[in-house]
């Protein structure tokens, strides 16, 4: 005999799964901010048994009175609770009762892709060629952790393999994200990259990065002509957003487009402008980003595809 469960139950028990005692939760310092959202350094007493805390990350709203914004983050909580892949971030609780709706992950020390490979420059203006940036890694691998983390080529053909793969696996729970950018991966323990932002923290600070919109902002210059003109967000437009990551990660995090205003932007794509190959981008790696960026959405590689050619890229360099 099994007990016949109502969805409610269902429901009720699902919650009850996720849900982390609010006092054993402390709040430390913000480590993200957006529009409408914050994301807190947060320790959580007991969450990996009875003995001490671990450090997770807490996302919130900013401001409790704006309903669009808790439907944001509640659906994102929904949607966080069946995604189970090494390179999407994963949820480990929430404080939903008696106070401010928390959604609680896990923390990426590292904090955001775009921020770790501006940090990793040597040169505080534009980026120095790979050649050079092996030859000083070599003199400064002396364990200073003051010193920026340098990357080479591997490290980077590794992040672009690492994003494919979340984002493949993202494609196959016929996820789309919207919002694929540097800004929202995080850099984990051992270089391991997380997709992350599925809908609320929006860093606005980056002038040009969203075109201010009734609601929301819009991250022009990352999405695909067809997701500007018509709306239309699918795994092909995401592609695009990979194309566009791509480059941010050969650039150490350049701003894309630079000197593009974003409302002249979709006039030149249309046109069939692209960016052109960053310095020190090997011409292999600029077919794919031009792939990503074709303008129809059927002619762009599928994840699975590029899994598989930053896969053989890596092993070539092996
Ligand atoms: N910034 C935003 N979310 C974060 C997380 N989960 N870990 C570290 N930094 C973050």
């Amino acid at each position: 005999w099994s007990p016949k469960r109502s969805p409610d139950y269902n429901m009720a028990s699902e919650d009850h799964k996720w849900e982390f005692p609010r006092d054993k939760l402390k709040l430390d310092e913000t480590i993200g901010e957006g529009e409408f959202g914050r994301v807190a350094k947060a320790k959580a007493f007991g969450m990996d048994g009875p003995e001490g805390y671990k450090c997770v990350a807490v996302k919130m709203l900013k401001n409790c009175d704006s309903n669009g914004e808790l439907q944001d983050l509640l659906s994102e909580y929904n949607l966080l609770k069946d995604i189970d892949h090494p390179n999407v971030i994963k949820l480990l609780g929430a404080c939903t009762r008696n106070g401010p709706f928390y959604v609680i992950v896990e923390y990426c020390e590292h904090g955001s892709l775009l921020q770790y490979l501006r940090n990793s420059r040597l040169e505080e203006n534009g980026y120095i060629n790979h050649r050079c940036r092996r030859y000083f890694r070599s003199q400064s691998e002396s364990g200073n952790s003051t010193e920026p983390e340098l990357l080479n080529i591997r490290d980077l053909l590794s992040f672009a393999w690492q994003i494919s793969k979340g984002m493949q696996y993202l494609s196959e729970i016929k996820l789309v994200h919207r919002d694929l950018a540097a800004r929202n991966v995080l850099v984990g323990t051992g270089k391991v990259l997380k997709i992350s932002d599925f809908g609320l923290t929006r860093d606005v600070y980056e002038a040009d990065t969203y075109l201010k919109r009734s609601k929301g902002r819009i991250p022009v210059k990352w999405l695909a002509p067809e997701s500007l003109y018509a709306q239309v967000y699918t795994t092909q437009s995401d592609v695009w957003s990979f194309g566009i990551v791509l480059w941010e990660i050969v650039t150490l995090g350049a701003p894309p487009y630079p000197g593009v205003p974003p409302e002249r932007l979709y006039n030149l794509l249309i046109a069939g402008y692209r960016m052109d190959r960053p310095e020190g981008c090997s011409d292999e790696l600029y077919a794919v980003m031009q792939k990503c960026w074709k303008a129809d959405p059927t002619d762009r590689p599928v994840f699975s595809s590029l899994t598989g050619i930053f896969d053989g890229m890596l092993q070539q360099r092996t």
